[in-house]
């Protein structure tokens, strides 16, 4: 319907159906299964209220969401919108998007993601609770899973390559709406810990911090979820600096705010506000739309629009932003939007969505260690010795509509290219240790007790180590977390390999026989005591439904590895937080004269990451010669070149990731020690030599100085050209 007859229909709703349009709920209220996202808890709202809800969350099927929506248009006359967590993947499931931000390449994730919107409409699905932005340097955090990693610049370009992906031919009915999360800065929290405080100076926060959700609402995100932290004491739900002044007026989003699950009564759990009825004034006076899961609106709007603490106009505008997207998306006219059985034959994980899924778990795969034993021969006698060899749990925590049998193994990926008589498997263990606190894990004891291998398994699995470990001419070992152990409220305190995980490759070891780790993770996992064991170890993170072809396309050389972390590994977790654009100090191991001991460093471990932010290692080697630049000096309304020359040595053709970095020598506020400003991936056939052209302009010089204004300060510029955050070549040049 046009505008006109839109706001026809505005003026003509009663309060409660208004308010309604303001609430969403999850699928038990529907009689309908909800995978569970958050506390479960009784919320004391009224039958009418369920009738006149807006929103539905995590409810998906096309048979399911027409159910639901039949029913409800029996009682509304405004169609409810369907929204998910549909975070790297729908039912084709993707690398974590830490793997995603491995690949360096947002073209190819657009594409991922306009595949999952179209898997995600034909199924019943409108919005998507991504893409999740937040900027991560703690490994110990759970949802590290689910970001692109520790990088402003290039979490960016992925967060708007995602928006643009799930948002496709929008106008034309396509596409679903993405509600970028979780605004802001919820990748800070103190220590790592789950749903902790945030707190950070002005400076920080925008310069860091914020540039990826805006890159989100500039490439036109129609929704935002609030962070469920603290930040400088006031909770992001209700907080009016953020969202109002900062997101809606100096960023002019004009979209949908949600609250994420339950956080608009959480601002009493926060000591924030006395109770429900307060908490409410706040997030709605903050400017948040929806309230997700919690009994607030539905129950205190009405009584605070009574006593004039919020003004009915403001309702209006909450309830114009819900019927717009509703509108646009088409919904009044087909409140399925499309959404039926045989749409779902035809979208979901059809073999093109697989090929893309494999293609880019090819891409996000990091080899982080390699003697030379890698690609495998398939000629070779080879043992697959570990807890993920024959496991399809290859897609992560928050793959919340994939479905595991789905997903290629690693056994039956490996069974494509090696001969039956040269490939034997074993998992050697189970992959929870057998004193886990499972309970801590949100597990129950018969789930718990189903991922444990029987006495008389254990035992097998002991002889069948034996017996491969002696026979193999070489033993792949894949190993790693379980899904349990990392994503939303999987904080740990240690994020090393499990000890009996450990103990397995220090036991495998022993055949003296070359071993290749794949870890399997949703965070940069502490190697530093596995590495010495191996001889290669690829980093397949929860690699998606095609996982198990990605890691045999690695390991046999059909595919040249051209991963590049996106968020560095540490060498120990007492590192943490930890990144590779810190400030300089005082006291800088690198550059400071001090003596050894008066230095910034940790005393028991050697300085910086095991393995770096852009680190990766590839079947090819490439050379970095001749960096240049086409002039000393830059003036601001002018461009620099930076030109350096790569040489492909090798036999093997191959991608590298030309990184450039810069750091603002001397600033009126201490810059970082390097930060990424751009990038070229460049593919080089063999002893291919090309050169590579960045071109620099005042943008990248800008910082946020101490009034918080963005600004470029003229000095010297340090400029690094390499493929890794660590191995430059560099320069310098005058901003005039
Ligand atoms: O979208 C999520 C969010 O990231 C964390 N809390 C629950 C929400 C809905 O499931």
């Amino acid at each position: 319907m046009n505008d006109k007859k839109l706001h026809a229909l505005l003026d003509d709703l009663s309060l409660k159906e208004k308010i309604g349009q303001l609430v969403q709920l999850p699928g038990e209220f529907f009689a309908v299964h909800t995978a569970t996202t958050g506390p479960e808890q009784k919320l004391g709202i009224t039958p009418e209220v369920v009738d006149m809800c807006g929103s539905v969350l995590n409810v998906a099927g096309a048979e399911k969401t027409r159910q639901v929506q039949d029913k409800h248009l029996k009682k509304s006359r405004i169609p409810l919108l369907f929204m998910s967590d549909i975070i790297y993947g729908f039912k084709t499931i993707y690398p974590i998007p830490l793997g995603l931000g491995a690949t360096w390449d947002p073209e190819l994730i657009e594409k991922d993601y306009q595949n999952t919107a179209d898997e995600a409409q034909a199924s019943g699905n409108q919005v998507a609770f991504a893409p999740m932005v937040d900027l991560v340097r703690d490994a110990r955090w759970g949802r590290v899973l689910e970001s692109t990693g520790e990088d402003p610049y290039l979490n960016s370009q992925f967060a708007s390559a995602m928006v643009r992906g799930f948002q496709h031919d929008f106008d034309k009915q396509h596409g679903i709406a993405a509600c970028v999360k979780h605004f802001a800065a919820y990748g800070a929290v103190e220590s790592g810990k789950e749903y902790n405080s945030v707190e950070m100076s002005e400076r920080k926060l925008r310069q860091e911090y914020l540039p990826s959700y805006k890159a989100a609402v500039d490439a036109g995100t129609k929704l935002v979820m609030t962070a469920f932290n603290t930040m400088n004491g006031v909770p992001v739900t209700g907080n009016k600096w953020l969202l109002k002044d900062i997101l809606r007026e100096e960023w002019g989003f004009d979209g949908i705010i949600i609250s994420d699950y339950a956080a608009v009564a959480e601002l009493v759990n926060h000591g924030f506000v006395p109770d429900n009825h307060a908490a409410t004034q706040c997030a709605f006076n903050a400017t948040v739309d929806i309230d997700m899961k919690s009994p607030c609106y539905a129950n205190e709007l009405q009584p605070l629009l009574a006593e004039g603490r919020i003004d009915l106009q403001k309702v209006d505008e909450a309830c114009w932003r819900v019927l717009k997207l509703k509108n646009d998306m088409g919904l009044f006219e087909d409140p399925y939007r499309g959404a039926s059985a045989a749409a779902e034959a035809q979208q979901l994980v059809t073999p093109q969505k697989r090929t893309l899924a494999r293609k880019t778990a090819d891409e996000a795969s990091v080899l982080l260690k390699n003697d030379g034993i890698l690609p495998l021969s398939t000629d070779k006698k080879i043992a697959l010795i570990g807890p993920y060899s024959s496991s399809q749990e290859l897609i992560g925590l928050w793959a919340v509509h994939g479905d595991t049998r789905d997903v290629i193994s690693i056994e039956q990926a490996f069974k494509e290219k090696v001969a039956s008589e040269n490939l034997k498997v074993t998992s050697g263990t189970s992959l929870l240790a057998a004193d886990s606190n499972y309970q801590e894990m949100g597990m129950t004891a018969l789930q718990f007790e189903n991922s444990q291998l029987t006495d008389a398994d254990q035992q097998q699995a002991d002889q069948d180590v034996e017996v491969l470990g002696n026979w193999a001419d070489v033993i792949v070992m894949p190993v790693g977390e379980h899904t349990v152990q990392s994503g939303e409220a999987g904080s740990r305190t240690e994020i090393g390999l499990p000890a009996h995980q450990v103990a397995l490759i220090k036991r495998v070891a022993k055949f003296g026989k070359p071993i290749v780790l794949v870890t399997i993770s949703g965070r940069p996992l502490v190697l530093t005591d596995v590495a010495t064991s191996a001889n290669a170890i690829l980093q397949a993170w929860f690699p998606g439904t095609e996982g198990g072809h990605a890691i045999a396309d690695i390991i046999f050389g059909d595919v040249n590895p051209s991963g590049r972390l996106s968020m560095g590994f540490p060498r120990a977790v007492g590192q943490l937080p930890q990144y590779y654009s810190h400030l300089s100090t005082g006291r800088s191991p690198e550059t400071s004269g001090h003596s050894s001991r008066f230095m910034s460093k940790y005393i028991d471990a050697a300085d910086g990451p095991l393995y770096p932010f852009g680190y990766g290692l590839s079947y090819h080697h490439a050379k970095y010669h001749d960096l240049t630049l086409n002039r000393a000096t830059m003036m601001a309304d002018q461009t620099l070149q930076a030109t350096v020359a790569l040489e492909n040595e090798s036999d093997v053709a191959g991608t590298e990731t030309v990184q450039l970095y810069l750091q603002d020598m001397f600033a009126s506020v201490v810059q970082p020690v390097k930060a990424l400003k751009a990038y070229h991936r460049v593919t080089l056939a063999p002893h291919e030599q090309k050169n590579v052209t960045f071109t620099i302009d005042v943008a990248m010089l800008k910082f946020y100085n101490q009034q918080n204004q963005l600004i470029a300060e003229p000095g010297k510029f340090k400029l690094f050209v390499g493929a890794n955050s660590q191995d430059n070549l560099t320069t310098t040049f005058e901003y005039i």
